[in-house]
């Protein structure tokens, strides 16, 4: 990651925070595009704004406590307001895949649960069609070999240029990563992904599938995309 990339997610970040108004509640995304927000949020929460947070993963959990963001109990939650939350990739549609930082399952419930999602993100992240970024996939544990096996087969059936599937392990290289919600992550290296709302429907009708990265629009959430730039951040709106 250049810092230039870096600046442009901070810029995203920034201007994310035009979304926010007092009484809302904010799905709060994971990632590092992400957590620019959320610091950006804690300045603003200390200046007197009155927000409720949802964390999309432990991790953000812990950084929005750490900033005394109030934060409400997930099984209280039914409707948030506005998600901000950041992205591996972005097709011209809005569509995206998420995961690369294992939240896929928390983030996508969350952001479904929403009437408007915000997506911030370094302009590295726009793509012409989704998969060069390796698809995350979430798989229970039990049967792993059978489950890559059913996902392989669906790759090959949508057509995705690539069909590598690795299982992702924590940064020792040796210990299996195992997700917040105590799964395993298969990476799928699609390269290119000509039907992601197709691939996306026949990945989680897998049985040992519990939810892929893939993003498609949801039909009861607006999608706003904001793009760090060099020349600031742009904005792209999707009302459904
Ligand atoms: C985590 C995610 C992140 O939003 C995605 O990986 C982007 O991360 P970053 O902002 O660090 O580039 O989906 O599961």
């Amino acid at each position: 990651m250049s810092d230039n990339s870096d600046l442009q997610k901070i810029k995203a970040a920034a201007a994310a925070l035009d979304y926010v108004q007092d009484g809302m509640v904010l799905g709060l995304g994971t990632g590092s595009t992400a957590a620019h927000f959320v610091r950006l949020l804690g300045d603003k929460v200390k200046k007197g704004c009155k927000i409720q947070g949802v964390p999309t993963s432990i991790a953000t959990q812990e950084l929005a406590l750490s900033l005394q963001i109030p934060l409400l109990d997930i099984e209280k939650v039914t409707h948030i307001d506005v998600t901000i939350d950041g992205a591996d990739e972005v097709d011209p549609q809005l569509r995206l895949i998420k995961g690369g930082g294992a939240a896929l399952l928390r983030e996508k419930l969350i952001a479904h649960a929403s009437a408007h999602m915000v997506v911030i993100a370094d302009e590295g992240k726009m793509v012409d069609i989704l998969g060069k970024f390796p698809l995350p996939v979430e798989i229970i544990q039990f049967g792993v070999a059978i489950t890559a096996n059913k996902i392989f087969e669906c790759l090959r059936a949508t057509n995705c240029e690539g069909t590598d599937i690795q299982l992702r392990y924590k940064s020792d290289g040796t210990t299996p990563l195992v997700t917040d919600n105590g799964n395993f992550i298969l990476d799928c290296h699609c390269i290119m992904i000509p039907d992601p709302i197709g691939l996306c429907a026949q990945l989680n009708a897998i049985p040992g599938v519990v939810e892929n990265g893939i993003f498609p629009i949801f039909a009861n959430t607006n999608r706003t995309l904001v793009l760090g730039t060099s020349e600031g951040a742009k904005v792209v709106e999707l009302v459904s």
